[in-house]
């Protein structure tokens, strides 16, 4: 097709030009994505309906030339739907980066009358898995392949190289694979961080799993840094240079412990002397997806400890007014009677910060594992793990020990029970529990480590107290149990033994047991 260039702000575009890639939503992640596809050669048309955003990509392409094809980008803007659409070779590709929500909805609720069968709607947006399930539905009704692709990596990732999960239309993810796989992120290998990741909404999920497993890691960090600074007494630079050698070591090598020092480090403008960091006030909003991830995995009965932890961590943050009012009268630990061995603590802290990232990685994985089984993803966590270790926020040098965890295993039930994995954990849980004793003692408070420790501590107790939960259970609503002495369920009619009677001869619950069905 032509296209009417009267509709566009004049620029780059020869009237006949066809664009290979179609972007909705010029924000900040859309107009980076739009430059970083533009950069690897591929012409890009994008639309907002705002001109200042159009104008802005139109400066930002022009601004100098692709260093990747030494050559301008060919790139186009408008504010005009019908435009646009035009302008793309079919099938088209069109890609809606807006946020999540409604705004989607509205979005492909415009631009249908102008698709034909078999263009491709891709949904790069954070959106909410079940919305995605619903639209895939919905687009394959009316004959339209869709994608859903988590993208993660922020506002540099969209520019130079996210991490991608695209998931949903088997045959739609062919078509855009040489795009995607030439501007993701590149792993170490040179391996590209974008890999399908299975049917229908199955792409969000991923990325949902990853945003709980970022609540997870950030909220960890910010333990650790709490214990240095308020049980140490380590000032800020002190602690910034504890996360840079942190960041030197294979355990914790990763971009959050990387910009954690660099965050650390960062002087306030105003006043240029305190650390910028002493001016933020503690209240940590959110957009919703870690709380999604633990919504997820209550719904299939994932244990997700770290994970919850970190969301109710946000939510406490966020009450600080009545947390200053508590802080007037519930007095906490007595001050101890010496200080923490500072040597000690420090040379503890990295290695439980490392066995509570394993939990919380094992935690978001062993999610995707099971949603994986249960909505019929196909979901290759090999594949997961592989992609995430470059581009996106929890990229982490001990990614690649999962990603050959689950490439040995591929059934692999939970990292912990890879040999190298839960060896590793195994042989630092002295300083794991160390760590966790100290945040108790001095009354700091640690809701991820702690629950990384209650997590690991659950996982590899053979017989847990949830026989005394089943008899509680049968006595008082008779929902039965199992034994372990013989196969099916059983009802006992409890003995009421008073407390005041309770020395007589013990009351035969046995004899009264019955088997049920
Ligand atoms: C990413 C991030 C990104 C965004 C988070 C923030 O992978 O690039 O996860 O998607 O920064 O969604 O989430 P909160 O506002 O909930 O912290």
């Amino acid at each position: 097709p032509t296209i009417d260039s009267s509709f566009f702000i004049p620029h780059f575009t020869p009237p006949s030009m066809t664009y290979e890639f179609g972007m909705i939503g010029l924000g900040t992640m859309g107009r980076n994505l739009v430059l970083n596809i533009a950069d690897h050669g591929f012409a890009v048309a994008g639309l907002d309906k705002d001109a200042a955003k159009v104008q802005l990509l139109h400066t930002e392409a022009a601004e100098d030339v692709s260093k990747i094809t030494g050559r301008a980008r060919t790139v186009q803007g408008t504010t005009e739907m019908a435009a646009f659409i035009a302008s793309l070779a079919t099938p088209r590709r069109v890609m809606m980066l807006v946020p999540a929500g409604a705004a989607v909805d509205s979005v492909i609720a415009d631009l249908l009358p102008h698709l034909s069968p078999d263009d491709l709607i891709i949904d790069g947006g954070n959106s909410h898995y079940v919305d995605t399930a619903r639209r895939v539905k919905a687009l394959a009704e009316k004959g339209l392949r869709s994608v859903g692709v988590g993208v993660s990596g922020g506002e540099l990732g969209a520019r130079f190289g996210p991490a991608m999960m695209p998931g949903g239309d088997p045959e739609a993810w062919k078509i855009l694979k040489p795009i995607f796989e030439a501007i993701a992120a590149k792993a170490p290998d040179g391996r590209p961080c974008v890999a399908y990741m299975g049917a229908g909404p199955a792409g969000h999920f991923v990325k949902m799993a990853h945003n709980g497993i970022e609540y997870g890691v950030m909220q960890l960090l910010a333990e650790a840094y709490d214990l240095l600074r308020r049980g140490l007494g380590l000032s800020v630079a002190e602690i910034a240079a504890e996360f840079e050698k942190w960041n030197t070591t294979p355990e914790l090598q990763s971009f959050l412990v990387q910009i954690t020092a660099i965050v650390l480090r960062q002087p306030d403008d105003r006043d240029g002397t305190r650390p910028l960091i002493d001016i933020i006030r503690d209240r940590a909003r959110s957009k919703g997806t870690g709380k999604w991830t633990s919504q997820a995995a209550m719904d299939l009965a994932v244990p997700a400890f770290t994970i919850d932890a970190a969301v109710a961590a946000r939510d406490i943050s966020a009450r600080d007014t009545e947390r200053a009012a508590a802080a007037q009268l519930l007095t906490g630990a007595a001050a101890p009677t010496a200080a923490p061995d500072r040597a000690a603590l420090l040379d503890a802290l990295p290695h439980a910060v490392y066995c509570a990232l394993v939990m919380c990685y094992a935690q978001g994985l062993d999610l995707l594992r099971v949603a994986s089984k249960e909505y019929g993803y196909g979901t290759d966590l090999a594949t997961v793990a592989r992609i995430w270790r470059a581009g996106c926020i929890i990229r982490a040098a001990l990614l690649e020990e999962i990603t050959d965890a689950y490439e040995a295993n591929p059934a692999l039930p939970n990292i912990l029970q890879d040999a190298t994995i839960g060896g590793h954990v195994v042989s630092r849980q002295a300083p794991f529990r160390a760590i966790a004793q100290t945040f108790i003692t001095l009354g700091i408070p640690a809701p991820a480590l702690l629950n990384s420790l209650v997590y690991f501590d659950s996982y590899r107790t053979a017989r847990l107290p949830a026989n005394l939960t089943q008899a509680q259970r049968d006595y008082f609503g008779a929902h039965t149990y199992e034994r372990f002495d013989a196969e099916g369920t059983f009802h006992t009619l409890w003995s009421e033994v008073s407390t005041a009677q309770a020395s007589g001869p013990a009351p035969q619950a046995e004899s009264l047991t019955k088997p049920i069905g």
